[in-house]
C-alpha cells in the first residue's frame, strides 16, 4: 500500500470511529478497498489537515443513523461494525494494544481485556506465538475481538507499522499497554555492557518509542471529540520503586520508566491521554520465574543463591516469604490496577504498586 494511502487511513479511520462512538463505546472501523455495503460518501483531499478532516467527517456523518460504511474517493472504504450496546464487558467497545502479549503478564492482560469485551491487539516480537494466542481468543470471543501484530518495541518503524495495522483493522485504539520488558540480572561488577544496553533499549527506550508512536493516534482521536480520553499504561515493576540487588540495569530501566511516565503525563494531558505505570511484585507463576529449564527459580537453585534450598519449591518459598502477603503477584491482581486506571478519569502520572505490601510508597 502506498505510504500516502496509509497516512490517509491513519487520519480518517480514527476520526470516523470516535465520531460514531457513544457512551465511551466505539464501533470497529475496518479499511477495505471496496465494499458491498451501502456507503456514505466522504470527500477528503490530501491537502486537508486534521481539523479539516474532522469537520468534513462530522458534516458527512451528520445525523445519518446506522452508517454501514463510508467511502472516500481515491482511498477506499471504511466498513462500520456497530457497538454491542448490551455487552456487560468493562471495556466493551474499546480497542487496546498490549505489547509483549505472546506470553506472561502481557498474554494474561490481553486475555482478560478480551473477556471484558475489548478488541485486543497482541503485539510481540514473537509473532508466531502472538498469532496462536490471538486465534484462540477469536475462537472464544468472536472474530473482532483479537488480532496479532509483529512489533519490536526497540524499532520505531516496526511500532508504526503495527499501529497502522491496528488502525486498518479496528479503526484506532483507546489504550496502549506498554508491557514488553526483559531482565538479565547480574552484578554491576561483572555485567557485560551489551546486556546493560539490551535491557535499557527494550525497557526504557522502547517505552519512549511506543509512547511517541501511540500518542499520535490518541491525540487525533481527542481532537475529534474533546470529551474523549485514552490511556497509556506502562507495566513497570516494584524494581522501579526500590533498588534491586545485583539487578541494577533492570531497576535503573524501570526507575527511568517512571520518570518518563511522570513527564509524558504532564505533556500529553492536553491531548486527553492519561499516562500511568503499574508496579507489580514478582509474578512467580509466569514463565520468567517458573519455566522449568530457564526460569529464575531453576537458575537460583542451580547457582545456590538461596542457602539450603534443595528444590525449586524451596527457592519459591524463600521468595514468597519476602512478601508481606505471602504470595507472588498474579495477572488478576494487575488487571484490577488496569481497570482502575482506565476508569479513574481524575489521575495521571502515577506509579501504582501491586506488590502485596512488599514496596510501600513514601
Ligand atoms: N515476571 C515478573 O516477575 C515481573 C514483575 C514485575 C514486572 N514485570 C514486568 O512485566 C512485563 C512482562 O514481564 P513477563 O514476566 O510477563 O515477561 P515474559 O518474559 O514472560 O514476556 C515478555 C514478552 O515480551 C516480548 N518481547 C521481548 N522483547 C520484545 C521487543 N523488543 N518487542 C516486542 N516484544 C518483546 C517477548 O517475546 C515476550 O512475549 C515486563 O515489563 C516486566 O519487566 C514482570
Amino acid at each position: 500500500m502506498a505510504a500516502d494511502t496509509e497516512e490517509m487511513i491513519n487520519l480518517i479511520a480514527p476520526v470516523l470511529r470516535i465520531r460514531l462512538g457513544k457512551d465511551e463505546r466505539y464501533p470497529v472501523v475496518r479499511f477495505v478497498e471496496t465494499t458491498d455495503r451501502s456507503t456514505v460518501a466522504l470527500s477528503i483531499s490530501e491537502s486537508m489537515d486534521e481539523v479539516a478532516v474532522i469537520e468534513a467527517a462530522t458534516k458527512a456523518l451528520g445525523s445519518v443513523g446506522g452508517v454501514e460504511a463510508v467511502s472516500v474517493e481515491g482511498v477506499g472504504a471504511f466498513e462500520i461494525d456497530p457497538v454491542d450496546e448490551t455487552s456487560p464487558g468493562r471495556v466493551a467497545g474499546r480497542v487496546l494494544i498490549v505489547t509483549g502479549a505472546a506470553q506472561g503478564f502481557g498474554l494474561g492482560i490481553a486475555q482478560d481485556l478480551a473477556k471484558e469485551g475489548a478488541c485486543v491487539v497482541l503485539a510481540d516480537i514473537n509473532i508466531g506465538e502472538a498469532g496462536k494466542q490471538a486465534e484462540a481468543l477469536r475462537k472464544e470471543y468472536g472474530t473482532n475481538c483479537a488480532m496479532a501484530v509483529a512489533m519490536n518495541v526497540t524499532d520505531l518503524a516496526s511500532i508504526r507499522s503495527a499501529i497502522s495495522e491496528t488502525v486498518k483493522t479496528f479503526g484506532g485504539f483507546d489504550g496502549f499497554v506498554s508491557n514488553a520488558g526483559v531482565v538479565k540480572a547480574e552484578s554491576v561488577k561483572t555485567q557485560p555492557e551489551k546486556d546493560f544496553d539490551f535491557i535499557t533499549e527494550v525497557n526504557y527506550r522502547g517505552y519512549f518509542l511506543c509512547t511517541q508512536a501511540a500518542s499520535q493516534i490518541l491525540a487525533l482521536q481527542h481532537k475529534a471529540c474533546s470529551d474523549y480520553s485514552s490511556d497509556i499504561i506502562q507495566i513497570n515493576s516494584k524494581s522501579g520503586l526500590v533498588g534491586s540487588n545485583r539487578n541494577g540495569a533492570y531497576a535503573g530501566s524501570k526507575f527511568g520508566g517512571i520518570g518518563l511516565t511522570q513527564s509524558f503525563a504532564l505533556e500529553l494531558i492536553e491531548d486527553g491521554i492519561k499516562v500511568n505505570s503499574i508496579c507489580p511484585g514478582n509474578f512467580f507463576d509466569g514463565p520468567l520465574w517458573s519455566d522449568p529449564d530457564n526460569g529464575l527459580f531453576a537458575q537460583y537453585l542451580e547457582s545456590g543463591k538461596i542457602p539450603g534450598a534443595k528444590t525449586v519449591e524451596d527457592v519459591k518459598r524463600a521468595y514468597e516469604s519476602k512478601v508481606p502477603m505471602g504470595r507472588g503477584c498474579t495477572t488478576p491482581d494487575v488487571m484490577k490496577a488496569i481497570y482502575y486506571l482506565i476508569e479513574q478519569k481524575y489521575e495521571t502520572g502515577q506509579a501504582l504498586p501491586v506488590s502485596g505490601g512488599q514496596v510501600m510508597l513514601h
